[in-house]
């Protein structure tokens, strides 16, 4: 009995040695394991006599209880130190600063169909959209493109089906205005146009803006200082160079085509003309009282020719190491 008294102070000093719970637990096998000396004794009982036995019993199971009450005040003791140790390494500095969210920016074709839209609403002209799946009448033949006619050429189109194509230009919303709006009217038309083209100034999908100006007296010298004022206010600057190129669309008469000063030449940004009297007449509208004029202008080359981008591709390869240079 006096061998077995003496176990719990062994144990205390032992557990104390203790630094980790798992050397803890290798400790507690040494005095509460099958082979520890607190199960040997409880197996010597049966060699006892009957008095003896509960006795004794009682005894080995007051010196276990002392040595695992030492056991779980040691378990806690490592369990707090533990527990502050990690408290300790694992702070977090609440005065870092935080990781900001990339803010995005404004596509470089957005930017300049805004500003486009602005200058043109400042000076009195409505804006008018139209859809992109175009059937062939709007697209082709109200503008005086019949089928078989040679100027259906000029747009190299996707078709969707015998009747219906991706838009190649603006125009047909001059049909669907004109059709449902009386003069006098003024009005733009921003919006996606398609055509099968890949080149540095030619894309498959690309932007245009159309305009259109219907009144009883409307000239061609109308049309040449709208377009003119607007480009000097787009690219902010009064000496730009800009040239009227005699050309031919079947929907308008006369019709030029706007080139601006461009890397040593000249880039087409537009089209541009009278609208056709077959046109007007297509809606019902008087030409004997009304004439108009219309242009068709090319978003990207504008903003080629603002940002100094040779190339219009990057603008729809989604690089936004490229993209962010245009933030306003
Ligand atoms: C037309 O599309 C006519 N509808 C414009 C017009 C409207 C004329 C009203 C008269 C009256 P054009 O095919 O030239 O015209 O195209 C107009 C402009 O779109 C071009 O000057 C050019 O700036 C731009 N453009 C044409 N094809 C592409 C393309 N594949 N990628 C980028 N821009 C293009």
């Amino acid at each position: 009995m006096e061998h077995l008294k003496k176990l719990i102070k062994e144990a205390e000093l032992d557990f104390s040695k203790c630094k980790s719970l798992s050397d803890l637990d290798h400790t507690k096998a040494k005095y509460l394991g099958k082979t520890g000396p607190l199960t040997e004794a409880m197996r010597g009982l049966s060699g006892l006599s009957k008095e003896e036995k509960p006795k004794i019993g009682a005894f080995i199971n007051e010196i276990k209880k002392s040595i695992e009450v030492a056991l779980l005040e040691r378990k806690k003791l490592i369990q707090d130190e533990e527990l502050n140790f990690q408290l300790k390494s694992e702070t977090i500095d609440v005065t870092l600063p935080g990781r900001k969210q990339a803010q995005g920016s404004l596509h470089p074709i957005t930017i300049s169909m805004n500003h486009i839209q602005n200058l043109f609403h400042s000076i009195g002209f409505d804006i008018a959209t139209g859809p992109e799946i175009e059937d062939d009448y709007h697209n082709f033949t109200a503008l005086n493109i019949p089928k078989e006619h040679p100027a259906r050429a000029m747009h190299d189109t996707f078709y969707i089906d015998k009747n219906h194509v991706l838009r190649t230009h603006t125009s047909p919303v001059q049909v669907r205005y004109l059709k449902d709006n009386t003069p006098p009217l003024r009005v733009i038309s921003p919006g996606r146009v398609y055509r099968v083209d890949s080149d540095a100034t030619h894309s498959p999908m690309f932007h245009q803006v159309e305009g259109l100006w219907v009144d009883e007296r409307v000239s061609f010298a109308n049309l040449k200082g709208v377009i003119q004022d607007f480009l000097q206010k787009f690219f902010e600057d009064e000496s730009i160079a800009v040239r009227f190129r005699p050309s031919f669309f079947p929907f308008t008469e006369p019709s030029a085509e706007i080139d601006m000063s461009w890397n040593d030449g000249w880039l087409e940004i537009g089209g541009c003309g009278m609208i056709h009297p077959s046109v007007l007449t297509q809606v019902n509208i008087d030409t004997e009282k009304f004439q108009g004029f219309a242009f068709g202008l090319g978003v990207e080359r504008l903003t080629m020719i603002k940002y100094g981008v040779s190339d219009l591709r990057p603008f729809f390869t989604n690089d936004i190491r490229f993209l962010k240079q245009f933030e306003i």
